[in-house]
């Protein structure tokens, strides 16, 4: 999608992707920045770490605790978050929902989860259910919430009411034979106006297939996945992101057609 869209704006630009090891992460930002890179994407698992390896934080990443852009500055590697106005800005369009008082069921813990839940209660969502394998992560995830957001309803476990969303933060659903993230004995699908996933590959989830079939609406991570790379975009070269050009792009990439 930055390919596409460097192209579109005429920007004699490349956007490569690299396998970096979290031992050499240090060394890889510093070549990239010796190499006058003008920034670099991070993700799983680098963005809690790069925190440490960034000369300066942007508001968003000191905000989300995580880095997954940085841009090159002559004073040094300043990092940013761009994930967590990705997530909201693809419900609200993907899904339309309205975040302020909304219930929203949660599922994952990890990197992603950590991230939606701290981002949706900062929109005033009306209540936070938390569900993960392992519950003490949820737990210390809903300890934060309440420590930043003191009026906002947060629980771990399945709510027995209705919700406006459930949403697949973990990583069940990128396998073929992957067990659903949502245990439907604790909750139905019939409990819920909106499903969204995070995974975008395959672009529908068994998790989705099902909420589909149950009269849900849904979405996959492809709009999330849009909206952090062109904020990155815009980060980087001080232009308007060619959003239409990128989205393309990326199915094309992606889905193939
Ligand atoms: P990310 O940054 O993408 O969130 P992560 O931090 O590794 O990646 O988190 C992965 C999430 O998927 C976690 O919520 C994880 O549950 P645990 O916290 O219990 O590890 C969840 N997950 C991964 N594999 C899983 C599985 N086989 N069953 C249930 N949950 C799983």
């Amino acid at each position: 999608m930055h390919n596409a869209a460097f192209a579109a704006l005429g920007l004699n630009w490349r956007y490569l992707a690299f396998e970096v090891e979290p031992k050499n992460l240090r060394a890889a930002i510093a070549g990239a920045r010796a190499m006058n890179f003008a920034g670099l994407n991070l993700t799983v698992p680098h963005k809690l770490l790069a925190m440490e390896l960034v000369d300066e934080l942007d508001e968003s990443a000191k905000k989300w605790g995580a880095v997954n852009t940085i841009k090159f500055q002559p004073e040094g590697a300043v990092g940013f978050n761009t994930d967590a106005d990705a997530i909201t800005r693809s419900l609200r369009e993907d899904l339309k929902l309205e975040l302020r008082g909304a219930k929203i069921l949660l599922l994952g813990a990890g990197g992603a989860g950590r991230t939606a839940a701290l981002k949706l209660v900062s929109e005033n969502v009306a209540e936070l259910y938390l569900v993960n394998r392992t519950p003490s992560k949820a737990e210390a995830i809903a300890g934060e919430v309440k420590k930043q957001f003191p009026s906002v309803t947060v629980a771990v476990g399945y709510p027995r009411a209705k919700m406006d969303l459930v949403l697949n933060a973990t990583s069940l659903g990128l396998k073929a034979d992957d067990a659903s993230p949502l245990d439907e004995r604790q909750f139905s699908l019939k409990q819920t106006r909106a499903v969204y996933d995070m995974i975008y590959r395959p672009a529908e989830t068994q998790l989705l297939a099902c909420a589909k079939a149950a009269g849900c609406l849904t979405a996959n991570g492809l709009g999330m996945l849009l909206h952090q790379g062109a904020k990155a975009f815009e980060i980087w070269t001080g232009r308007t992101a060619p959003l239409d050009v990128m989205r393309r792009a990326l199915e094309q990439s992606v889905y193939g057609h």
